[in-house]
């Protein structure tokens, strides 16, 4: 009995040291999404982290970290988690705000109604809903008028000789196209870009209370517009989104005005930054490989590859979050019911268990099934939009102006830990 025990205890120092070891290291890498160094690269972290501690514990908020693409791909396609608490937390925040005289009313309500944060059942039959709005045929349908788009903002700057890709070009392009399908008056489009510029920000994780107060307020007077428009296609339907919306809400009261009224939202909140970030992360990408973009101006054909590879190489959308709903084992862990899991998709796609070479940007890779829009039953509804956008968007910027240079050597990514996108991208060219 003795001597087993004391095989058992040395064996637990084994063990003990082994793990105090592990801890260690675990401890020397830390994921820290407000580190400067991450924000500004964080492949080298999530290289280590794939390597060294794929199931990992957050340090700050006790979270679990998944950085594989066989893990994320598994977590998202599970039905063992639920979207992120966002509405309830939402709803504290409204109630702390209230016992000041203030409040974040439209938004605790509307937020309910975002798919993103649905859930089963009620996330099946809305999805159902408006995924036929953004079917690949309907989106064939929108080619001519983004390409339209597109050759109207570059004809804004082809004769200066310089321009800033994300204002001059990213930015503007998916506002205008996401307004397009809805059927919003053109008059609108300031009004619009503003909001969105706005709204986007629900999607980060540090948004302070004053910030929470000037999205509600955009959410109010959004959803004001709207009604009115509304009202307007409820006499005289169009071929257009929200009359397409108003169909489905008026067949057996299947989608309810305010179901009706925050898709319209959503839309503009997931599709904007996320495609500007596209265009921008994939633009730079390129420019900093100039052997992989001068086979794309020579070959324009193979546009479809390439944004797979841009969003693959440095997706826009790099990380999202489920909860547990009952224990999860994964890679010797155990996470439990109710804990948050952080869900690296910009770090499954760097994964070299699933991409040869993952570093390196490679527009004429076969085998792509890349996470940037995630998987599961919250897979990207607008997956088909974002891509012929980028395609279009990249491909006329790089036949117009095959000598694009990158201007500057600082450049910023916005302060925003989920989307990864560049403040700024200034170019030069010579002027047609
Ligand atoms: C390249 C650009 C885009 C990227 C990288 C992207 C990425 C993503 C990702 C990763 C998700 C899943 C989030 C999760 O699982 O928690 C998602 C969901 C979603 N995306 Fe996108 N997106 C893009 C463009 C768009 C566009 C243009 C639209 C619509 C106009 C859109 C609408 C949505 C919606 C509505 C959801 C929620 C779907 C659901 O919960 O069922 N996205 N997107």
């Amino acid at each position: 009995m003795e001597t087993i025990n004391n095989t058992n205890n040395m064996n637990k120092d084994i063990i003990n040291t082994d793990n105090t070891q592990k801890l260690r290291s675990a401890k020397a890498l830390k994921f820290n999404p407000f580190d400067k160094e991450f924000h500004a690269n964080p492949y080298p972290i999530y290289h280590r982290l794939r390597s060294e501690d794929p199931v990992h514990r957050y340090f700050l908020e006790d979270d679990w970290v998944l950085t594989r693409y066989a893990d994320v791909k598994a977590i998202l396609r599970s039905g063992r988690v639920r979207t992120h608490n966002q509405p309830e937390l939402l709803q504290l925040k409204n109630q702390y705000l209230q016992n000041q005289g203030k409040n974040l009313n439209a938004l605790d309500h509307a937020s309910n109604k975002f798919l993103f944060y649905m859930n089963p059942p009620d996330h099946t039959r809305l999805r159902g809903l408006v995924v036929k709005a953004f079917s690949p045929a309907v989106v064939e349908r929108m080619r001519p008028c983004i390409q339209q788009i597109v050759n109207d903002l570059l004809g804004q700057i082809q004769s200066k000789g310089t321009m800033d890709v994300i204002t001059d070009l990213a930015s503007p392009l998916p506002v205008t196209v996401i307004g397009k399908m809805l059927g919003i008056p053109n008059e609108a489009q300031d009004q619009l870009h503003q909001w969105s510029n706005v709204l986007f920000r629900i999607l980060d994780s540090l948004v302070s209370l004053e910030e929470y107060e000037v999205i509600n307020k955009v959410i109010e007077d959004f959803q004001e517009y709207l009604r009115n428009l509304v009202a307007e296609r409820e006499k005289d339907p169009q071929e257009d989104l929200i009359s397409t919306l108003i169909a489905a809400r008026e067949e057996n009261e299947r989608l309810s005005q305010e179901e009706l009224l925050a898709t319209c939202i959503l839309l503009f909140m997931t599709g904007e930054e996320t495609t500007v970030n596209t265009i921008g992360n994939g633009m730079l990408a390129l420019l900093n490989h100039p052997e992989q973009l001068k086979t794309l101006i020579q070959e324009p054909t193979i546009i479809q590859n390439a944004v797979e590879e841009i969003l693959r190489y440095d997706s826009p959308v790099q990380m999202t979050t489920r909860i547990a709903i009952d224990n999860i084992e994964i890679g010797n862990q155990t996470i439990q019911a109710g804990e948050k899991i952080i869900i690296c998709l910009g770090s499954a796609n760097r994964d070299p268990a699933q991409f040869p070479n993952p570093e390196q940007l490679n527009l004429n890779r076969t085998e792509n099934n890349h996470l940037a829009f995630g998987d599961g039953i919250h897979y990207c509804l607008g997956s088909a939009l974002a891509r012929a956008q980028a395609q279009i968007a990249i491909n006329t910027l790089l036949q117009q102006f095959p000598d694009l240079k990158l201007a500057s050597d600082k450049l910023e990514w916005r302060k925003n830990i989920v989307l990864r996108g560049l403040k700024t991208l200034p170019v030069t060219f010579t002027c047609r």
